[in-house]
């Protein structure tokens, strides 16, 4: 396992809050188990069914834990798993969301990294770990010379949508997914992470998470999600801003 960062986090349990030393490393294979025993944590502890939906173990084992297939960051306390990121490259794969951005070239689709799975323990939340190892996972991603990032996440999981858009991505489309995610609503996320040039929007219109219809209505225009707010008054709902983009993801 590769160091990657070390320093300082808060653990908050229901006495006190607590300062400890973690260190953040790349896994190596044989980690599977541990990324598993997290993700039961954090799957029982979570307060809606629809923010976040477990990976098999063979996930971990046979494809974000191998050598070209994807990668994994964990941050460790103690010696314990507290916080992970995993990350898959579809390559040619039928599964790969590349083809909803309008990636149809072989060479397209070897550059695609999908962010899959971020899980932070309970008791270790609010230091920013995920947006600490996205930063770490963006330049590894540029270093396998991918181009287009891509992430699903529910359009109600507020904490999740804020770190992966302040690494850069924008809310591309708004479905129903079958399959491992049994009917739920994910948002589409993407960046090309090649492009140098800013992206600029115009038009900017202001939805809350929960108008389902009216996003889907706006992003089939064209339009993407750029900007999330919280809403002080109403603690389960921010606002998402959209807007036209002078070129396409
Ligand atoms: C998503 C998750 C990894 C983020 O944990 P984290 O890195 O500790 O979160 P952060 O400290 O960066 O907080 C992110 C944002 O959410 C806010 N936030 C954190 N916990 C929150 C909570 N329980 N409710 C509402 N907002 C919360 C923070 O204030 C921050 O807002 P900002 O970006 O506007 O400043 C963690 O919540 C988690 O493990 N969730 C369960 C698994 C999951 O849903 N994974 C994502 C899908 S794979």
């Amino acid at each position: 396992m590769k160091l990657i960062e070390t320093g300082f986090l808060y653990q908050h349990t229901a006495e006190e809050i607590t300062e400890k030393p973690y260190q953040m490393l790349r896994l190596g294979p044989g980690r599977a188990q541990e990324i598993f025993s997290l993700q039961k944590i954090v799957y029982e502890a979570q307060d809606d069914p629809q923010k976040f939906v477990p990976d098999p173990i063979e996930s971990f084992q046979d494809v974000m834990l191998v050598e070209g297939k994807g990668f994994s960051i964990g941050v460790f306390v103690e010696e314990q798993l507290i916080a992970v990121r995993t990350v898959s490259f579809p390559g040619k794969g039928e599964e790969n969301l590349g083809r909803e951005i309008g990636l149809t070239e072989e060479s397209e689709l070897d550059k695609v990294a999908i962010l899959e799975a971020t899980m932070v323990r309970p008791d270790y939340r609010g230091n920013a770990l995920q947006k600490k190892m996205l930063v770490h996972t963006m330049k590894f991603i540029r270093e396998y010379g991918c181009c287009h990032v891509l992430s699903t996440v529910s359009p109600f999981n507020y904490p999740s949508l804020s770190s992966v858009m302040h690494a850069g991505l924008y809310i591309k489309n708004l479905k129903l997914r079958t399959g491992v995610y049994g009917g739920k609503l994910r948002f589409l996320m993407a960046k090309n992470i090649c492009r140098e040039e800013p992206m600029n929007f115009s038009d900017t219109i202001t939805l809350k998470n929960t108008e389902i219809k009216k996003q889907q209505l706006l992003m089939e225009k064209g339009y993407l999600g750029f900007k999330l707010e919280e809403i002080p008054e109403e603690p389960d709902q921010f606002m998402v801003y959209y807007g036209c983009p002078e070129v396409k993801i």
